[in-house]
């Protein structure tokens, strides 16, 4: 992207390496994340003549990716009209042109005026001059003035977020083996195998469970591009004493890859897969060790998690950041007799639609905050509880990343 706005006071996150990239600003700053990813926004006082001030509006909103306020509903008007009177602007520059083969006014993106205000209506819409521009009116019509006649204009302009592309595969952020549809994701840190199933969790899956050498091998070579040499851990894990192993995920125990002489009996309960050669035999290692986890989960599982969730552990809304249209409710609790500081490190929801309500303790306490919008690292506390509720609510989540946050004791 061209464009880099002053925004996240990025801090080193240890998490999935898939979900860093796509933690950054979205709409330009001072602009309103309003609907279906639109940002809105003022972008400059334009010094210029009835004729080009249209140009101009265009060029300034090139800079930002966006472009001037085009209207084609009721909601879009009367959202402009407000911003209007907020700005007391008399010249307020819309993204009308004329046509020069039809002489028909037309929005800049080639669309046609098809909402038409209730008052007035649209100056010259069926036969317009090529020196004209067109403004948004105090009673809501569509005001054309032209010429070279000076005028102090206001240009406005929207930008369209883009969305990360999922994978199509119904994978978002996990890698497909192109074998049996599953999706397999390797963690960047190394944590017991309990941690690590929890972190599975958190991504809508398990510990990977492995069914052949294909898996064996696909669970490998990603561990490897994660840097992760030291071995990870897999959902397997040991009943008694015995090699009788099962999986966390409850698939079939239908296959095996030990390295010559394990499992040895009597020795860890957990199994982890060696990743330094390629071979990728397994081991079974003790549960307090520390691997990155080797997670697996069906296409498109965005379940809502439903925790514990630890302190300074960063969480985010289900299918983050590829689909942000699943609501989901996070508990949080603290030592008796402290209170729960939640950060929101980031949201990115449509302020017309998508919510995100933080409670003072988990049943129907006050509320702290109910925000929506873009916010980046801002903290909220409860007032005395030393519990809290925060509720995702999206109400379509259309073109947004949704959010991520972590929570502390204060
Ligand atoms: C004018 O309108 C015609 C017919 O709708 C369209 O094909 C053409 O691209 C338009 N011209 C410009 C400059 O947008
Ligand atoms: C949060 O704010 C929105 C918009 O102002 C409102 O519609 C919604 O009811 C509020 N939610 C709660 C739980 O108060």
């Amino acid at each position: 992207l061209a464009h880099s706005y002053a925004c996240l006071k990025m801090r080193s996150i240890l998490l999935f390496v898939v979900i860093l990239p796509f933690i950054h600003c979205s709409c330009p700053e001072g602009y309103e994340l309003v609907r279906d990813g639109e940002c809105r926004g003022f972008a400059s006082k334009i010094a210029s003549t009835y004729a080009d001030v249209y140009d101009r509006t265009a060029e300034k909103c090139a800079e930002v990716q966006g472009q001037p306020i085009i209207i084609h509903s009721e909601e879009q008007q009367q959202y402009w009209l407000k911003k209007r009177e907020a700005y007391t602007s008399a010249y307020m520059v819309l993204g009308m042109r004329c046509n020069t083969t039809t002489k028909h006014a037309e929005w800049m993106d080639g669309s046609p005026v098809d909402y038409i205000p209730k008052d007035g209506g649209v100056d010259d819409m069926t036969y317009c001059y090529d020196d004209c521009s067109w403004y948004l009116w105090h009673d809501g019509h569509y005001h054309s003035l032209c010429s070279q006649i000076d005028v102090s204009a206001d240009a406005f302009c929207t930008v369209q977020l883009q969305q990360p592309v999922a994978s199509g595969d119904g994978c978002d952020g996990f890698g497909d083996d192109a074998d049996d549809r599953m999706c397999y994701q390797v963690g960047t840190i190394a944590e017991n195998w309990q941690d690590a199933q929890k972190t599975c969790k958190f991504f809508g899956g398990d510990l990977a469970s492995v069914h052949n050498d294909k898996e064996n091998s696909f669970i490998r070579r990603m561990a490897v591009s994660r840097g992760q040499m030291n071995g990870v851990f897999l959902g397997g894990i040991r009943f008694g004493d015995e090699s009788d192993f099962g999986w966390v995920d409850s698939t079939t125990w239908n296959y095996a890859n030990f390295k010559l002489g394990y499992p040895e009996t009597g020795k860890g309960s957990c199994l982890s897969l060696d990743t330094s050669n390629t071979a990728g035999e397994w081991v079974n290692s003790e549960c307090g060790s520390s691997h990155a986890a080797a997670c697996v989960r069906n296409p498109k599982n965005h379940a809502c998690p439903g925790g514990p969730w630890k302190e300074g552990q960063y969480i985010t809304s289900p299918g983050f950041p590829f689909d942000a249209s699943f609501p989901c409710d996070f508990q949080f609790t603290v030592a008796f007799g402290k209170r729960v500081e939640v950060e929101v490190i980031f949201l990115e929801a449509n302020s017309c639609c998508d919510q995100l309500v933080i409670y003072d303790s988990f049943n129907g306490g006050n509320i702290v905050a109910n925000v929506t919008g873009e916010i980046q690292n801002k903290v909220y506390k409860t007032r005395s509880s030393n519990t809290m509720k925060v509720s995702w609510m999206p109400d379509g989540g259309v073109n947004v990343r949704g959010m991520m946050i972590t929570y502390h004791a204060v």
